[in-house]
């Protein structure tokens, strides 16, 4: 660190206008930041004192809306979540950011999100059940156990850090991929809902569950530490 407290920063931010840009480039920006300070803080500064060109999606800032994940120095995160500290030693350092990989840049740090929502839209991300609501206005009962099979699956925010991490969706892009598996386990093993069999059909077709190869890059990129892999596994096990 330097010596009053601060970090020399580059900051490289892989650019793309394509209405503009006959290819991506490496844009490079220099700024001093606090180590607690987060990469979309960098971003910030980039945006409103060096150049307000530069395209992002970033809404909460806290890790809740999932619009901001990035590939930070060869790695899937959240810029709001991740800290200079933890990617610059000492008292100077670069920081390498890129919009996430296997997705169509639209510029900057921009992807064309709609292929990703549309693999979450096809698993059936809804919770169904025909049957008579119980009287009295009361709602289906569950158990603390039977909550607990799908809680991990509650917690995804659609970030697609998971997703645009894994080799086998950048290798093919009809792979619904890691997120709607976890959507898709977040209703399968609901003990309440009534078309678990549908979307274990609509899995077990060719870019279904079967595309997954363990890689565990979606564990690792998850930012709300579900653990991806796990419930595909289980996923596949109720196949
Ligand atoms: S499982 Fe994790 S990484 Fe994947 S979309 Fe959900 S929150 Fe993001
Ligand atoms: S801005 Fe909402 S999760 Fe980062």
């Amino acid at each position: 660190m330097a010596t009053n407290g601060t970090v020399k920063v580059e900051l490289r931010v892989r650019r793309y206008n394509p209405e503009r840009d006959e290819k991506p480039y490496w844009g490079s920006f220099e700024m001093e930041a606090e180590p607690e300070d987060r990469v979309l803080d960098l971003l910030h500064h980039v945006q409103w004192y060096l150049d307000g060109t530069l395209a992002m999606r970033r809404s909460c800032a806290h890790g809740v809306c999932g619009s901001d994940a990035m590939r930070i120095n060869g790695q899937n995160m959240l810029a709001c979540k991740a800290l200079v500290k933890n990617l610059v030693r000492g008292g100077k350092g670069r920081i390498q950011v890129e919009p996430i990989y296997g997705m169509r840049v639209i510029k900057d740090l921009i992807v064309d999100m709609e292929p990703f929502m549309e693999h979450y839209r096809s698993v059936m991300p809804y919770f169904v059940n025909d049957e008579p609501a119980p009287e009295n206005g009361r709602e289906r009962l569950q158990s603390p156990e039977d909550r607990e099979r799908f809680d991990e699956a509650t917690k995804c925010i659609l970030c697609a850090a998971c997703t645009t991490s894994c080799p086998s969706y950048w290798a093919n892009g009809t792979y619904v991929g890691p997120a709607a598996i976890v959507q898709a386990h977040r209703f399968i093993f609901d003990s309440r809902d009534k078309a678990g069999k549908d979307r274990l059909a609509i899995l077990s077709q060719e870019n279904g569950v079967w595309r997954c190869r363990t890689i565990f890059n979606c564990t690792t990129a998850c930012p709300r530490e579900i653990p991806v892999t796990q419930l595909i596994a289980e996923v596949k096990g109720a196949m």
